[in-house]
């Protein structure tokens, strides 16, 4: 797959999109507008150290691996985060309704976190489930970095089928089946992004968000 496709952000096309491809550009999602207020947002947080490193992996295996990613985030729920981020919020909920009607994957909620990347830091090949959890079904990555040159690396690339397809954290969003692996590659400058996941209910599934995932 040497480029995904791209759609508007409509529910309709972006399930049509996931099913036949796994994956999908989502053009004008968050708008340039809103793109602006949650880039402003993220790099207030991150100044006034609101942003905390990430870990891999749960439970016993949960540890701050530098080597394996080096993002620092902050769950967009969290009472230090602007209105921006609660808009968002609420749009990516209205197309987790949107997706579910048409794809019945039984995504009961969102969860999103800020990711600011320091110069020189990526993420290791990976998928966005844990061992033991299913949870996670669709992801979807916002970047927040309209000014994002060609030699700025930190592209993300990901694997489809036999393939690879690279992608420039500008602007706009890509969505894809959280069973897909996926990397970041080294990042020349401060990157940021949102990362989020639509979830089964965990609930049901026993299990607490948190910010750690497994390889
Ligand atoms: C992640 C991730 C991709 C990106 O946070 O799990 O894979 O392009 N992010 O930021
Ligand atoms: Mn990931």
């Amino acid at each position: 797959m040497p480029v995904l496709p791209e759609v508007d952000a409509d529910a309709e096309a972006i399930a049509a999109a996931l099913s036949a491809h796994g994956a999908c550009r989502i053009a004008g999602f968050p708008t340039i507008d809103l793109t602006h207020a949650l880039r402003e947002d993220a790099r207030r947080l991150w100044q006034d150290n609101a942003l905390a490193r990430a870990a891999v992996g749960r439970g016993g295996t949960h540890a701050l691996r530098g080597d394996i990613r080096g993002d620092m985030t902050l769950w967009l729920d969290d009472a230090r985060c602007g209105d921006a981020a609660r808009d968002y919020l609420r749009q990516l909920d209205a197309l987790r309704v949107g997706l579910n009607q048409r794809l019945f994957l039984g995504l009961a909620e969102v969860e999103a976190h800020y990711a600011a990347y320091p110069r020189g830091t990526g993420y290791m090949r990976h998928r966005d489930r844990f061992a033991d959890s299913d949870a996670r079904v669709v992801s979807l990555v916002s970047y927040l970095n309209p000014a994002w040159q060609p030699g700025d690396g930190g592209k993300l690339r990901l694997h489809v089928g036999d393939s690879s397809v690279d992608i420039a954290p500008r602007d706009g969003s890509v969505c894809f089946l959280s069973e897909l692996e996926h990397e970041v590659l080294p990042a020349q400058r401060e990157r940021l992004s949102i990362a989020a996941w639509m979830r089964r209910s965990s609930s049901l599934h026993g299990l607490p968000r948190t910010r750690a995932r497994s390889l």
